[in-house]
C-alpha cells in the first residue's frame, strides 16, 4: 500500500474503508436496536391470517461478536498498514520483516560458518555432517548440470568424480573454478585445416596414448597446431582448460565422429561463476567434497 502511485488513490481507499465500516456499524445497530416490529404491528406483513414474518434479531451474542470484530478492525487499521498509504503506528512492513528474518537466519548460521572457516579440508572431509551439507549444496546448485551424483551428463557437463581435471585438481584450482567460473576456448579448425587434415588429426587424437599413434600421419598436423594448448604428449594444460587427449576420458565424446566435430567446429564450454551466489563456507564445503 505504501507505494500507491498518487495521494488520490490512497485517499480513495481510506474513504471507502471508513464508509464501509460506518455502514456496517449502522447495519448492526439497526438490526438490534431498531424499534421492533412488535411496537409497530402494522409494519409487519402477515400471510394466511397467522403466518407472521417475524423480524427477530439473531441472538445477542452475535452482536457482541460483530462488535468485537469491528473494534479489532479499527485497532488493526490504526497499528498496521491498511488504510491507503498510511503506514500504521507500528510502522510494520513485509520488507522489514524479510530483512529481519534474514538477519536472524544469518546469525543462526554464524557459528557453523565460523566452524567451517576454522577447519582445514581434511577435517571437513572427515566430518560426516559437513559432507552431507556439501552434498545438499551440490544437489541444489550444481546437479542440474553435473548430475545429482556429480558424474556429469549429456556429454556437455564434465564428470567431477573421475581423476581427469580440465582446469586442475588441486583444492585451489577447484575453488577458482567454482568462484570465478571457467570459459573454455577451443577454436574451430574447419576453415584452417580443411576436411582431409581434420580427418587425419582426429584419427591421431583418437589413437593418442596407444602405440598406434607413433608415426601417424596426423601427428605432424597435431604438432603444428595443437601442442600449444594440448601439449606435445596430449596431456593438456589446466591454465587453458585444454583437456588431456591422451587418456580415455572425453568430455564431448571419444568416438571418431565426435572428435572430428570437436575439432572442426571448436568447443566453448562455460562453467558459471558462483562467487556471488555462494558464500565462503558453502564454497569451502564444495571444494572439500570435490578435491581428493
Ligand atoms: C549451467 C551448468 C553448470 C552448473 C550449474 C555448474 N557447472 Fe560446473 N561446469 C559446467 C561446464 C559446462 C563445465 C565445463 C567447462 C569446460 O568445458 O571447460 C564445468 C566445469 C566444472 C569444473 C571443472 C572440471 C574440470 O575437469 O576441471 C568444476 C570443478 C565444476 N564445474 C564444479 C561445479 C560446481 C561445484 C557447481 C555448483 C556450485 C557447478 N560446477 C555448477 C557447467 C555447470
Ligand atoms: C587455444 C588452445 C587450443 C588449441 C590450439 C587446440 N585446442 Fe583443443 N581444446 C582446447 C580447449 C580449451 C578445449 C576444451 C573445450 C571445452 O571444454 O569446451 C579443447 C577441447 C578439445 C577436444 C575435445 C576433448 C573432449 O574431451 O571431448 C578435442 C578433441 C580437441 N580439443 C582437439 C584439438 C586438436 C586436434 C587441436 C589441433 C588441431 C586442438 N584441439 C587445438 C584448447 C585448444
Amino acid at each position: 500500500m505504501a507505494d500507491l502511485p498518487t495521494g488520490f488513490w490512497s485517499g480513495w481507499i481510506i474513504v471507502l474503508t471508513c464508509v464501509s465500516l460506518a455502514t456496517l456499524v449502522w447495519l448492526i445497530f439497526s438490526v438490534y436496536f431498531a424499534p421492533s416490529a412488535n411496537e409497530h404491528p402494522e409494519a409487519e406483513p402477515v400471510w394466511d391470517n397467522d403466518l407472521r414474518e417475524g423480524s427477530n434479531a439473531p441472538p445477542l451474542w452475535w452482536f457482541w461478536m460483530l462488535l468485537a470484530a469491528l473494534v479489532f478492525s479499527l485497532i488493526y487499521l490504526m497499528l498496521y498498514p491498511g488504510l491507503g498509504s498510511y503506514k500504521g503506528l507500528l510502522n510494520w512492513s513485509h520488507g522489514k520483516r524479510i530483512v529481519e528474518s534474514y538477519e536472524t537466519y544469518d546469525t543462526s548460521f554464524q557459528e557453523i560458518r565460523a566452524d567451517i572457516a576454522s577447519k582445514n579440508l581434511a577435517e571437513i572431509q572427515n566430518d560426516l555432517d559437513l559432507m552431507q551439507a556439501a552434498e545438499r549444496i551440490f544437489k541444489r546448485e550444481c546437479s542440474a548440470c553435473h548430475g545429482p551424483d556429480a558424474r556429469g551428463q549429456a556429454s556437455l557437463f564434465p564428470n567431477l568424480m573421475d581423476i581427469d581435471w580440465q582446469w586442475g585438481s588441486s583444492a585451489e584450482q577447484i575453488e577458482q573454478t567454482i568462484r570465478g567460473g571457467r570459459v573454455a576456448n577451443m577454436l574451430a579448425w574447419q576453415s584452417i585445416l580443411g576436411d582431409e587434415n581434420i580427418n587425419q588429426v582426429a584419427d591421431y587424437v583418437a589413437d593418442m596414448g596407444d602405440s598406434a599413434a607413433a608415426d601417424h600421419p596426423g601427428q605432424v598436423i597435431y604438432q603444428q597446431n595443437c601442442v600449444a594448448c594440448h601439449g606435445v604428449d596430449g596431456a593438456g594444460n589446466p591454465l587453458l582448460g585444454a583437456p588431456n587427449l591422451a587418456d580415455n576420458i572425453w568430455l564431448y565424446g571419444g568416438d571418431i565422429e565426435t572428435i572430428k566435430a570437436s575439432i572442426a567446429a571448436g568447443r566453448g564450454g562455460v562453467m558459471p561463476a558462483f562467487n556471488k551466489r555462494l558464500d565462503d563456507a558453502q564454497i569451502k564445503l564444495l571444494v572439500a567434497m570435490l578435491a581428493r
